[in-house]
């Protein structure tokens, strides 16, 4: 086996979506679309949420909290990617390739510590709709946003220290519009295996046990709403459906990008699309769309911002 010592990588490349001059631009169009539409969407939640003071529970924190995250999470590969459709020189060097790789593990780490926040937080709400108060009260919240950006950093960090150190002395081709670890790893000059069961384990293993846990724990919820309530039904039923759906929307790609063992260009490429584009893009439509406090509270803001627009 070749031994060496140093890294000579000094640069990476990426891989364009497509070759047809034609389809780059319509995708230019349609992502930077869909960026607009992602920082809108959820920058208005979370001022809402700032803002209404109506909405200052747990919940709707959380939801902010959330929104901020998926913010954070396409803002790490979205806008390089719609950079890259303009250039024909896809290079990322290596330092921004690794910021990149820990940024969308620490957004990603943070994202699933929130869910099962929001899992556990409706769970207290529909099945000890009693001690609701006591237990999720602002400071549980305020623990619950720092614990997630603990794991967040601990979960980067993690993957991150194996793959830094790795000797990178010639393939450069990332194969993907973004790097990411499973993919950055494989272009190390020495034997990966066991850092791929390292990687596999902290990304993939993990987002398995959390997807289901997080679907039977809503189950639990949904049993437990049909056996109690009965006027509430519909309007929990409507939450949690919103719940899970982001739930599946944000775990079905990672468990195909880390896990699933046949990786193959294009489902990779649609996936990590779904996860850093389309996810946070419908999470706003997700919660808005299909809440009433929330559609209220947005009228209510935007009848203050015509009034005080009218008495100036
Ligand atoms: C996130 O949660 C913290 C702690 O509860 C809260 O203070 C903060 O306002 C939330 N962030 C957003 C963007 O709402």
């Amino acid at each position: 086996m070749d031994q060496v010592n140093g890294s000579v990588v000094t640069e990476f490349i990426l891989m364009g979506l497509v070759q047809s001059l034609g389809i780059q631009f319509l995708l230019l169009l349609f992502f930077s679309l869909f960026y607009m539409g992602i920082i809108l969407g959820n920058l208005l939640i979370m001022v809402t949420v700032i803002f209404d003071l109506h909405l200052h529970s747990p919940m709707y924190i959380l939801l902010a909290n959330l929104s901020f995250i998926d913010l954070g999470l396409s803002s790490t590969t979205v806008p390089r990617m719609i950079f890259d459709l303009l250039s024909d020189c896809k290079v990322i060097s290596f330092h921004n390739c690794m910021i990149q790789m820990f940024f969308i593990h620490v957004m990603g780490g943070v994202e699933m510590v929130l869910l099962i926040a929001m899992a556990y937080d409706r769970y207290t709400a529909i099945c000890k709709p009693l001690h609701y108060l006591t237990i999720i009260n602002p400071r549980m919240c305020w623990l619950f946003v720092m614990v997630a950006w603990i794991i967040g950093v601990i979960h980067a960090i993690f993957q991150f220290v194996f793959v830094v150190n790795l000797p990178f002395c010639g393939p450069n081709n990332v194969g993907s519009f973004y790097c990411d670890f499973p993919r950055v790893m494989k272009l190390a000059c020495m034997d990966t295996y066991k850092l791929e069961f390292v990687i596999a384990a902290n990304s993939g293993f993990i987002s398995i046990g959390t997807f289901f846990f997080l679907v039977v724990s809503y189950i639990f919820i949904l049993v437990t709403v049909r056996q109690h309530s009965s006027n509430d039904l519909s309007k929990a039923f409507f939450t949690l459906s919103a719940h899970i759906t982001v739930v599946v929307l944000f775990f079905a790609p990672c468990i195909f990008l880390y896990v699933w063992p046949f990786p193959t260009k294009s489902l990779d490429t649609f996936f990590a699309i779904v996860d850093f584009a389309v996810t946070p893009f419908l999470n706003p439509v997700i919660y808005t769309l299909r809440n009433k406090d929330m559609k209220v509270a947005m009228k209510r803001m935007s009848q203050q911002v015509v009034s005080s627009r009218d008495m100036t």
